[in-house]
């Protein structure tokens, strides 16, 4: 080999994706109305790695979906998506989704009983009524309008989501607190019941 000999040159790498950490209940991030992101700041290459780290947080806890104040940053941004998701095997898929500044409209006042669980709440499921029909109405994650409906349980997905941006976490929503319950006593005593009510809405829905 003469010296001349240069190494191939790599192609810049990305760093590693690693998950961030989640903010469990009692964080007082948690409980903050989170602030509107600028333009100029979700254009910034610094706040589109914190969106990719926020999607990849959010794979790698098998969530349905991740707000930004979860994750310790209090911006109104948030991911959403469901794919063959395991950790909720009724729902049907949602494209990957990310909103910021979003603003929920309900369409009708019409309401259904939601099953929810949350990354910040430790091993506990509850009822929650959810809007059946919503406006969505937010920015993507490169500033473009976004204008769209969503119903049945996609419906309940989002806003449990924006509620985070709002400080608000599913618990304050429950009405009956005795379908409080353990992710293991969801899977043994309600999953059955749930899974027939969630058909129903996407009977119903197609979603
Ligand atoms: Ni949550």
């Amino acid at each position: 080999m003469s010296e001349t000999t240069t190494l191939p040159l790599e192609p810049p790498r990305e760093p590693p994706r690693e998950p961030l950490p989640i903010a469990q209940i009692g964080e007082p991030v948690l409980r903050v109305r989170a602030r509107e992101v600028t333009l100029d700041e979700l254009r910034s290459p610094e706040f589109q790695r914190f969106i990719d780290q926020l999607i990849a947080t959010m794979h790698h806890a098998k969530g349905a979906g991740l707000a930004a104040n979860q994750v310790f940053q209090p911006v109104q941004a948030c991911a959403i998506e469901v794919r063959d998701n395991p950790r909720y095997p009724y729902k049907p898929n949602i494209p990957l989704t990310v909103l910021i500044n979003p603003v929920l409209e309900p369409l009708s006042a019409e309401r259904f009983d939601n099953f929810e669980g949350c990354l910040s709440v430790p091993n506990l499921r509850g009822v929650v009524p959810r809007y059946a029909e919503l406006r969505v109405r937010a920015l993507d994650r490169h500033g473009a309008p976004l204008d769209f409906e969503v119903r049945g349980i996609t419906a309940g997905t989002f806003q449990h989501e924006v509620d985070h941006l709002e400080g608000k976490l599913f618990l304050d929503r429950v009405e009956d607190r005795t379908s409080l319950c353990t992710w293991d006593a969801f899977h043994r005593y309600q999953e059955p019941a749930f899974r027939a009510r969630v058909e129903a809405l996407v009977a119903r829905w197609g979603s």
